[in-house]
């Protein structure tokens, strides 16, 4: 399927989904939430996917917010509609149960934050920015943002961002736990990648099992979240991944995990 504001590629077993409106830093209206959720949903679907990167298009952004065009005209109602399609984008990507990297090769303000924020990984160019400026519009986060940057970052960054609406630097937000890699602006697509491919070469079952037993079973008291951890780690060890990931090591060779 093709998007009117997205593209889409697959590079081996990456599939690498690009937000396509440069002109207004990748900023999301509706149109983009709603293909967003439908691209996830098929590169959950497709077997043969194993890792996705999601990156801006431009050079200048990840994504720039909310379309803030978009917002000033939005009734109450349609300002509640809006805010809750793009959470329930970011709450499928955040349980794709396939790894999820968001390549920030510039701002992330917004609704780009809070975007990068349900990927599962983020790696950043050292002149990337972060923010949640709503308040300077008069507004609060409305995609998740004081949530889980409240989890990445702990209250007290969370209050700070939320409340000031102030823009940080990517060692900042690398500081902070926001961010999980910083790297020089030439390297941000050929890292990205290889990380992606690296997860895509590992034991999909294995994967889904830590993405689900740290995003779900995180939310959990502690005794749910072991327990959920422990049936996982019997269900995924009846795998032929776990036993050809064993039988590899022991045999000194490179595991070839086939998803079985
Ligand atoms: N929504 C809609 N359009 C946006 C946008 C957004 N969140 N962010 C940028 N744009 C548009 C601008 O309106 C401009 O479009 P135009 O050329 O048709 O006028 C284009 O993108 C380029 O942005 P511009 O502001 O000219 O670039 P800049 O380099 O001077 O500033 C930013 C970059 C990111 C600092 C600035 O665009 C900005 O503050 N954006 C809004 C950030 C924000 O508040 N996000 C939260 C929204 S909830």
């Amino acid at each position: 399927m093709s998007f009117r504001t997205l593209l889409t590629e697959d590079l081996g077993a990456v599939r690498r989904i690009t937000i396509n409106r440069p002109d207004k830093l990748n900023a999301l209206n509706r149109d983009t939430l709603v293909e967003l959720d439908v691209a996830f949903t098929q590169a959950a679907a497709d077997d043969a996917i194993r890792a996705i990167v999601l990156r801006g298009a431009g050079g200048k952004a990840f994504v720039a917010g909310a379309d803030i065009a978009e917002l000033a005209a939005l009734t109450p109602v349609q300002a509640r509609d809006f805010s809750h399609i793009g959470q329930q984008m970011m709450w499928r990507v955040e349980h794709l149960g396939k790894p999820v990297i968001a390549e920030i090769g510039g701002y992330a303000l917004g609704g780009g934050l809070e975007l990068a924020m349900c990927c599962h990984l983020r790696i950043a160019s050292e002149n990337a920015r972060f923010g949640l400026p709503e308040i300077t519009l008069g507004l609060l986060p409305g995609f998740g943002g004081t949530q889980r940057l409240l989890r990445l970052a702990g209250r007290g960054a969370a209050l700070e961002l939320c409340l000031t609406g102030t823009q940080i630097d990517a060692a900042r937000a690398f500081a902070l736990g926001v961010i999980t890699r910083v790297v020089a602006p030439d390297a941000l697509e050929a890292e990205t990648l290889a990380l992606a491919e690296q997860f895509a070469a590992s034991a999909p079952h294995a994967m889904r099992a830590i993405l689900d037993a740290v995003i779900v079973g995180g939310e959990a008291a502690l005794d749910a979240g072991l327990e959920f951890e422990t049936l996982s780690f019997g269900m995924v060890s009846s795998t032929e991944d776990m036993r050809e990931g064993t039988r590899a090591f022991i045999e000194r060779r490179k595991p070839s995990f086939q998803g079985r």
